[in-house]
């Protein structure tokens, strides 16, 4: 039993090795790889586990006794299939750095302050019309030191969970405009560049509050249509 996705599907994700982007030298696979056949545990649904995602795990604002610093926006789209089908109950989860462009984490050490007010991480499902929606702030770019004088442009990571396992995607959301875009390996390592315009979140005027937050939209697509396995 397999799923038969289109060809296409593959094209747009970035080569195992891009040597540019330093640390894939030594994760990108040395032989060819091998054609394990999808198990039915991966092609049925995913179980996220005892809790539920709630409203407010969507603001990232809103976690601690304060608000974060930084520039408030809201983050937002609709998730499809690749035949614009929207897929309903896709667990969304986000990860960023704040406002000056540093993690809560032990690795990133880089000189720029925390934030009391801001973990850096939420979660969303989408609802019947694949739509989905974050609070947060505007994460800043960061030096990473994959070459000489190397910033990340601004990005917020996205995991997405469709409606199987072998649907999954992770990527990184870009803001419009970004001087950086053209000196980041990693931004460049996807090859076509219309797939990497859709890594570009677009600004969004109408979804904008006044007197609040500006507002980003990003669509993303799925691999993978929403069909019973077929046996081939
Ligand atoms: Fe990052």
């Amino acid at each position: 039993m397999t799923l038969v996705f289109p060809k296409e599907s593959l094209s747009a994700f970035p080569k195992h090795l891009t040597p540019d982007y330093r640390s894939t030298i030594k994760r990108s696979p040395l032989k060819p790889l091998i054609i394990v056949p999808h198990t039915l545990s991966e092609l049925t649904g995913p179980v996220y586990g005892h809790d539920a995602v709630q409203e407010g795990d969507a603001d990232l604002t809103r976690q601690h006794k304060g608000e974060p610093l930084g520039e408030r926006i809201i983050v937002h789209g609709h998730v499809y299939d690749e035949d614009k089908r929207p897929q309903a109950d896709t667990l969304v989860e986000i990860w960023q750095a704040n406002a000056c462009g540093r993690y809560v984490h032990n690795v990133d050490q880089h000189p720029a302050p925390l934030d009391p007010n801001f973990t850096g991480a939420g979660r969303a499902k989408t609802d019947e019309t694949g739509y989905y929606k974050f609070v947060t702030v505007k994460p800043g770019p960061y030096p990473w030191g994959n070459h000489y004088n190397a910033w990340r442009p601004s990005h917020i990571h996205f995991s997405l969970f469709g409606p199987a396992f072998i649907s999954r995607l992770v990527t990184q959301m870009y803001f419009p405009g970004d001087p950086l875009f053209p000196f980041d390996p990693i931004f460049n390592s996807v090859a076509d560049k219309r797939a990497r315009d859709r890594m570009i979140s677009s600004f969004d005027l109408e979804a904008t509050i006044p007197e609040w937050a500006l507002a980003f939209r990003f669509d993303v697509a799925l691999r993978g249509r929403n069909q019973t396995p077929m046996e081939s």
